[in-house]
């Protein structure tokens, strides 16, 4: 048995591409509709109440395109609107506790550094689902705001003179901490990978959310025979706004040019 229809992920924005990537790396057949709420973004810095309406009315989206499983690609809301998704009818993934299982696996020393959103941190999903996993495991978490508009921005590049301060600044504190592990609880982190490592040194693993999440989604597809049988699947982009520069930028962090057509504008009042 098999099932062709799509994959839906959303994300406030552009940080979602990078779960995209690891599920287009794992699972070429399967097709993808993406929703970036490129109109209201940044989420993390936002109440939970509307973090909770904001994932309600992406998941309808998403839920109007007949996909047949809906991961939220984005740490914010995977930390404090999981709840809303135990009203879908269909199978929901998100980020947080695959993250999570992942850094318990890799780390040697029990220090684990988990960054986000001012959301995520407040949340303290990620301790949550480490101390389960992993009792004497210190966790030490650190909010990073300014991460999110930098990336939305396309400024990433770990020479780049604000992206090295900036990195540095929120991360510096970590090297006394001696972490050997640093959750990425962001989905748009993974994109400042090198800067990143260039202030903690190689010795600390960082956590790609998107790696782990699409290991599961596989595992889960293939139990339930869901796997597409396409020759070739293809992703589908909707945005709430600024289609042109989200197409620019979508195409650099996935190395794919993309078409016009392949990224469209949904209007919010249809959501
Ligand atoms: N990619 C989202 C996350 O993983 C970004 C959050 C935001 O929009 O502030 O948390």
């Amino acid at each position: 048995m098999s099932d062709s229809r799509p994959i839906g992920v959303f994300d406030s924005g552009l940080g979602g591409l990078t779960v995209v990537k690891e599920l287009n790396r794992l699972l070429p057949k399967e097709d993808i509709v993406y929703f970036g709420d490129t109109g209201r973004v940044p989420y993390g810095n936002r109440s939970e109440n509307t973090i909770k309406r904001y994932a309600r009315e992406d998941e309808n989206f998403l839920l109007s395109q007949d996909v047949k499983i809906i991961i939220a690609a984005c740490g914010t809301v995977s930390s404090v609107a999981s709840d809303v998704s135990s009203e879908l009818t269909i199978p929901f993934f998100e980020v947080v506790s695959h993250a999570s299982h992942e850094a318990v696996r890799v780390t040697r020393n029990k220090k684990i550094g988990v960054i986000g959103t001012a959301a995520t941190i407040k949340s303290g999903k990620h301790k949550e689902y480490i101390s389960v996993l992993l009792p004497k495991a210190r966790v030490i978490g650190q909010s990073c705001p300014l991460f999110v508009p930098l990336v939305e921005e396309g400024w990433y590049n770990a020479n780049d003179v604000v992206v090295k301060e900036t990195v540095n600044r929120y991360l510096t504190p970590f090297i006394n901490e001696e972490i050997d592990t640093l959750i990425l609880g962001c989905t748009h982190y993974p994109v400042l990978s090198e800067a990143i490592s260039s202030v903690l040194g190689e010795g600390v693993t960082l956590v790609n959310a998107g790696t782990a999440t699409a290991k599961a989604v596989f595992e889960f597809l293939k139990t339930k025979d869901m796997l597409s049988n396409k020759e070739k699947g293809e992703n589908q982009f909707y945005v709430s706004d600024k289609a042109d520069s989200f197409r620019t930028q979508a195409s650099i962090l996935l190395g794919d040019e993309l078409d016009d057509n392949k990224v469209r504008l949904v209007s919010l009042s249809s959501l």
